[in-house]
């Protein structure tokens, strides 16, 4: 296994109250896997992938990451990411340079990488000399993968890497993405509340609500017969060619609330269709940890 993370939680002290947006969650990444974690804005997704690459300040954090992979990240706005006074080609060199010390047998230039590179992802020659402000929005998450890839990782975490962008360029980076991870032998955490990405780019779905893992399992399996009355909300929400016109857009009422307020129990409960009067208790909710199925945390699924 490329990285396990077990039990991980994270706690931050605010004004006096504690908030634990990630709350106990485990999953693996096997090596030159596809794994999505998927959910709700707020759900606690990008903490968590943070977390994987030692990137959360003040915070009190336990469970445990098991394996040491090199990640990179790709995030989801490239413009807030990248420098625009600096050239492409340089903010690609700083990328080099943070894998330097492992790059004893490497023969090309600096500046004969910062070419593959861009090449690799598909960016025209001359890119290097180019500032962000000069490039569309699709060409600057290219030079934000160039940037990552610099960093020879074993693991992409891509954060909502095409949200920013159209629909015909978000399947032009994800395919770079899938294309070069495959060539790399590269493992991929793609993070997205877009369940339609994740059929075409994963293998593994890990479902998040609420600082947890609610649901987990392969594609086929999430996607074809969801057990968590959450994972089936958020399947419902995707919109369909097929369906009538007139049809109104399925969604989850509600929204998610602040890991300020968590809902006691299973924290869906407010917003859940199938909600009994046992699910707002804690004590059975920390039962179905200990008797429930590992894959599904709902009461509807023993
Ligand atoms: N440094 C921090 N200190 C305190 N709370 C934080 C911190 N970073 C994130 N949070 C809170 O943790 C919760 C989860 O945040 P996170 O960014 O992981 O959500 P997300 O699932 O990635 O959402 P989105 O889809 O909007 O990116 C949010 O309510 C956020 O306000
Ligand atoms: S445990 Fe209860 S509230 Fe939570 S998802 Fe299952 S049925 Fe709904
Ligand atoms: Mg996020």
């Amino acid at each position: 296994m490329l990285l396990t993370v077990e039990g991980l939680s994270i706690a931050f002290r605010l004004e006096g109250r504690i908030s634990v947006p990630v709350r106990g969650v485990s999953f693996e990444i096997p090596e030159n896997g596809r794994v999505a974690l998927v959910g709700e804005s707020g759900c606690g997704k990008s903490l968590t992938a943070l977390a994987l690459g030692g990137l959360v300040d003040r915070a009190k954090i336990t469970g445990k990451i098991i394996g040491s992979p090199r990640i990179a990240y790709v995030f989801q706005n490239p413009m807030q990411s990248l420098n625009p006074v600096m050239r492409v080609g340089a903010q690609i060199e700083e990328g080099l340079a943070r894998s330097r010390a492992e790059a004893a047998g490497r023969y090309m230039s600096d500046t004969e990488e910062i070419c593959s590179l861009l090449a690799a992802v598909g960016l025209p020659k001359g890119t290097d000399r180019k500032y962000s402000c000069e490039m569309s929005g699709g060409q600057q998450q290219r030079v934000m993968i160039a940037m990552a890839l610099a960093q020879s990782p074993d693991l992409l975490i891509a954060d909502e890497p095409t949200t920013a962008l159209d629909v015909t360029t978000q399947k032009e980076v994800l395919d770079l993405i899938a294309r070069i991870a495959d060539e790399r032998g590269m493992a991929v955490l793609l993070i997205t509340h877009n369940l339609g990405l994740v059929a075409r780019y994963s293998r593994d779905v890990n479902v998040m609500y609420a600082g947890e893992i609610v649901e987990k399992g392969t594609v086929p399996e999430i996607l074809r017969s969801p057990r968590h009355p959450y994972t089936q909300g958020l399947l419902a929400a995707v919109p369909r060619l097929d369906a009538p016109k007139d049809a109104p857009l399925a969604d989850i009422p509600g929204t998610v609330p602040p890991p300020t307020d968590w809902p006691r129990g299973c924290a869906f409960h407010p917003r859940c269709p199938k909600a009994r009067p046992e699910c707002s208790a804690d004590s059975f909710y920390s039962l179905l940890s200990e008797f429930g199925s590992p894959a599904v945390r709902c009461i509807a699924a023993i």
